[in-house]
């Protein structure tokens, strides 16, 4: 590598550290690191099939999406008590707050947590605890996001949303994770429905592993305002062109799609195309405890494997921005703070 290529991935790395980041893609139930994981166990009396954390992190070697999914629904088994919600939402916070994440939308996955027999409210609450005193602590704004599992009934869904009415003050949509294979949006138009008339925003998984006609099939039945991963939207250009002109922002997760096998190697991810294509890219981090990177890992990885230029990452760090759930007020403060990074010195 020539010495000037060097000082421009400097440059580029610094600034992938500096800028403010806005998170819209992350599972609260997967930034459960495993040294937490098997405190909580201890601390719980719940028995883990892990010695210890070396061990569970031998075991995060993942086939596909079902293949993660059974290991992390199994770890969830270790939040139990309002407390450890909180602590799982601190930790991942102040993780955050190391990268510059300066405003967040997490997803909690409650019918994970209320099928064993833990409280929607004691789970919720113990987020709400978290978010708060992380917003005190390193100014991190958050809106939380509901996700209903797709491989489970409609009616437990609807059941969830009905838990979540005295909550929904605190709720700012509600999405659609778990197995997207055989769980069509079609399923889920009701519950969305009612969501959407309760006032909540929506959002949902479409396009990791499904093709990119569950993309628009989503876009049309669901009514939602972002698409959580959507990668596979470029195998349709009109689809690519909608997303485009409806100003539909995806949430992508490089290190994901790489660990759940969707992309072979971060190199292949689409990411740039569609963010070149003026598709409203973000990046983010899914499961970063699973995954083995947070969002600054995911943004620098995405710039050293796909060539992204500081136009580029100026541009992803504006779509996640704009394509939040945050007061305009809030909006125009963080795109001050980027602009701020991105207008100094160029080498
Ligand atoms: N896809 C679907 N469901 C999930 C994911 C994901 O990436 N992470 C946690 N639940
Ligand atoms: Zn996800």
């Amino acid at each position: 590598m020539s010495s000037s290529e060097l000082d421009r991935n400097a440059d580029l790395a610094a600034l992938v550290s500096a800028m403010p980041k806005v998170e819209l893609h992350v599972h609260l139930e997967g930034t459960l690191e495993p040294e937490q994981m098997l405190a909580l166990a201890r601390r719980n009396g719940v028995k883990v099939p892990f010695a210890d954390a070396q061990e569970t992190r031998a075991a995060y070697d993942f086939e596909d999406l079902q293949s993660f999914l059974d290991i992390y629904y199994a770890s969830c088994a270790v939040l139990v008590t309002r407390e450890d919600f909180r602590d799982v939402t601190l930790s991942y916070l102040r993780r955050a707050a190391s990268d510059n994440v300066r405003h967040v939308e997490p997803f909690f996955d409650p019918q994970t947590h209320t099928a064993r027999g833990v409280a929607f409210d004691t789970a919720i609450a113990g987020i709400l605890d978290g978010l708060a005193e992380g917003e005190r602590e390193f100014g991190i704004t958050s809106r939380l996001i509901l996700c209903f599992l797709r491989d489970l009934p409609a009616a437990s869904a609807e059941a969830t949303l009905r838990e979540a009415q005295p909550w929904l003050g605190r709720i700012a949509a509600v999405g659609l994770d778990s197995a997207e294979i055989g769980n069509p949006p079609e399923k889920f138009a009701e519950v969305f429905a009612l969501a959407r008339e309760l006032g909540l925003l929506c959002v949902a998984h479409a396009g990791e592993e499904g093709g990119a006609d569950l993309v628009t099939r989503t876009l049309d039945v669901l009514k939602v305002r972002r698409i959580d991963h959507g990668v596979r939207s470029v195998e349709d250009p009109q689809l690519v062109a909608r997303l485009v002109r409806e100003g539909v922002a995806l949430t992508v997760c490089p290190f994901s799609n790489l660990k759940l096998r969707v992309t072979p190697t971060i190199a292949d991810s689409p990411l740039k195309a569609l963010l070149d294509a003026g598709v409203r890219v973000t990046v983010n981090s899914d499961d970063p405890a699973y995954f083995g990177g947070y969002i600054g890992d995911n943004l620098l990885a995405a710039t050293r494997e796909l060539g992204l230029t500081r136009d580029d990452l100026h541009a992803l760090g504006r779509n996640a921005i704009e394509g939040s759930f945050a007061a305009d007020a809030r909006k125009s403060t963080l795109i001050g703070e980027l602009d701020a990074v991105f207008a100094g010195a160029r080498p």
